[in-house]
């Protein structure tokens, strides 16, 4: 009895005489560049910048502008958005001229496709919901290639 008191005794003191070593030497690993190949990809700090919003759209890979869609996305933009979006002022909702350079194109398609789920759980719009008098962009209930054609008239908006 009195030797495991003893064993359990020299244990924990040499628990707290290497703990802070050992934590020490923990976060100089963490400060190692090889320790960010070991880390999940969503952790690095790239991800995390990247705000691809909540939804179906994963990955959007930009071409040089397509007119054709663009115009597209123009006819949806006349008749659903331009009432709250100006292009260049704000209004009810946010000017969109310049959404494409603040905002990554999958954030873009997934407000779109999935505003309701955004407003909840996505920081920046629940920001942005708190600006603009927590009016909640309504669901505009677009097809992703719907959405794309939008996304491809916001980009020709940028000068
Ligand atoms: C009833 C008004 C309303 C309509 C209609 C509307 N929006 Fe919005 N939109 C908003 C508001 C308000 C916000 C700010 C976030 C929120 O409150 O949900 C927003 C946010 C956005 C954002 C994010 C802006 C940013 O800086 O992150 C985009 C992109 C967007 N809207 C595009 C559109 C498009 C494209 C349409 C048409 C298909 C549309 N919206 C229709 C009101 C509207």
């Amino acid at each position: 009895m009195r030797k495991t008191f003893l064993i359990t005794g020299i244990a924990i003191a040499l628990i707290l005489l290497l703990n802070p070593g050992f934590l020490k030497a923990k976060s100089s690993v963490i400060n190692h560049a090889e320790f960010a190949g070991l880390s999940l990809p969503d952790e690095s700090m790239d991800q995390q910048e990247k705000d691809l919003g909540i939804g179906p759209v994963k990955s959007v890979v930009l071409g040089p502008l397509n007119s054709k869609m663009a115009g597209e996305g123009k006819v949806i933009y006349t008749n659903q958005c331009i009432m709250c979006h100006d292009i260049d002022q704000n209004k009810l909702g946010p000017a969109l001229k310049n959404v494409t350079k603040t905002r990554t194109p999958e954030y873009i398609m997934n407000i779109l496709l999935n505003p309701v789920q955004m407003q909840k759980e996505n920081a920046t719009v629940k920001a942005l919901l708190a600006k603009y008098n927590n009016l909640p962009m309504p669901d505009p209930a677009l097809n992703q290639a719907k959405a794309r054609s939008v996304l491809e008239y916001l980009r020709s908006l940028v000068k």
